[in-house]
């Protein structure tokens, strides 16, 4: 279904970024794009995707977050959060703010290492320096500490900055990869979040990608959890391209990017998502 879809999708023009367009130039562009794209979608419903515009969809999502069936396994991530390292330090005593209000400067570039530190990067690193062993990118411990470690920032709004020529690149290569076309049905990224978002597909109007990077991991169907590199693999996937490891550098990059031009919006994590 997805592929006959594509298929038709193959003759739409897409919105290009400009060559010498920066990240405040693309990110303006967007706006303006899905702004004219989907006029009575407002800005900070852009965080709800796909139910911000479809109205009984949007109701049922208010009611299943209102009592969320995954509210067990954010008390399991918060005890993990909590949890003394053999040393007796925690989590909380890694992050600024004991890691209140924080997620949403993440990701950021570390000219040091000269690569992007996503949250769940953060959490590996306190780990290491605590002398405790890392998670794995995509496993379940990782999921649950970062549903609860996020929700401490929810309402903070995304502040992603991408200042220096190492910063730029990373964030270069983040767009390009968004842009690319991948896979047997030469879609990119942008085919259909960008050029398509609000026209249904399997029964689901696409999401724009302006507020997909404030509110993960997710719980699809309410229980499974799925991070925001889980979900990029599911979609290159579905269009028949090649999934990239999780955290590998571009997929790193590719958050930095799509996190960036969620800047402005507030934070939710977790949600549900169908
Ligand atoms: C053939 C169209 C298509 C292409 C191409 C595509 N996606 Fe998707 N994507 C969807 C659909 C349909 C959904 C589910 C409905 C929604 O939330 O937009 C989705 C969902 C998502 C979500 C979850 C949105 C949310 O609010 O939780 C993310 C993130 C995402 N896609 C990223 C990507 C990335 C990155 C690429 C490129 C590798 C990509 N998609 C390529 C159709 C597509």
């Amino acid at each position: 279904m997805i592929k006959t879809i594509c298929t038709i999708m193959l003759s739409a023009v897409c919105l290009q970024p400009a060559a010498h367009a920066g990240p405040v130039e693309d990110r303006q562009a967007l706006l303006d794009h899905y702004h004219a794209l989907l006029p009575n979608v407002g800005f900070t419903d852009y965080v709800y995707g796909t139910f911000s515009m479809d109205a009984p969809a949007k109701r049922q999502y208010d009611d299943i977050m209102s009592f969320p069936p995954f509210s067990i396994d954010v008390d399991e991530g918060q005890a993990l959060w909590g949890k003394p390292f053999k040393n007796g330090k925690t989590f909380a005593s890694c992050f600024e703010n004991g890691g209140k209000n924080i997620a949403g400067n993440y990701p950021y570039y570390d000219d040091n290492t000269r690569r992007v530190v996503t949250f769940e990067n953060a959490v590996n690193a306190c780990l290491g320096i605590n002398g405790e062993k890392l998670l794995e990118y995509g496993g379940k411990q990782m999921g649950l500490i970062t549903a609860y470690a996020k929700s401490l920032s929810d309402g903070m709004k995304v502040a992603v900055k991408v200042g220096g020529k190492g910063a730029l690149s990373a964030y270069l290569e983040g767009r390009r990869y968004y842009y690319e076309k991948h896979g047997k049905d030469e879609e990119s990224c942008a085919s259909c979040h960008v050029d398509h978002a609000g026209k249904p597909i399997n029964g689901e109007k696409v999401s724009m990608m302006v507020g997909q990077a404030t509110h993960y991991p997710e719980f699809i169907g309410g229980t499974q959890l799925m991070t925001l590199q889980q979900r990029y693999r599911q979609c290159a996937k579905n269009i028949g391209g090649k999934p990239l490891n999780l955290n590998s550098e571009t997929y790193n990059d590719l958050e930095y990017f799509m996190t960036y031009m969620s800047n402005g919006l507030p934070m939710q994590t977790p949600v549900f998502r169908k």
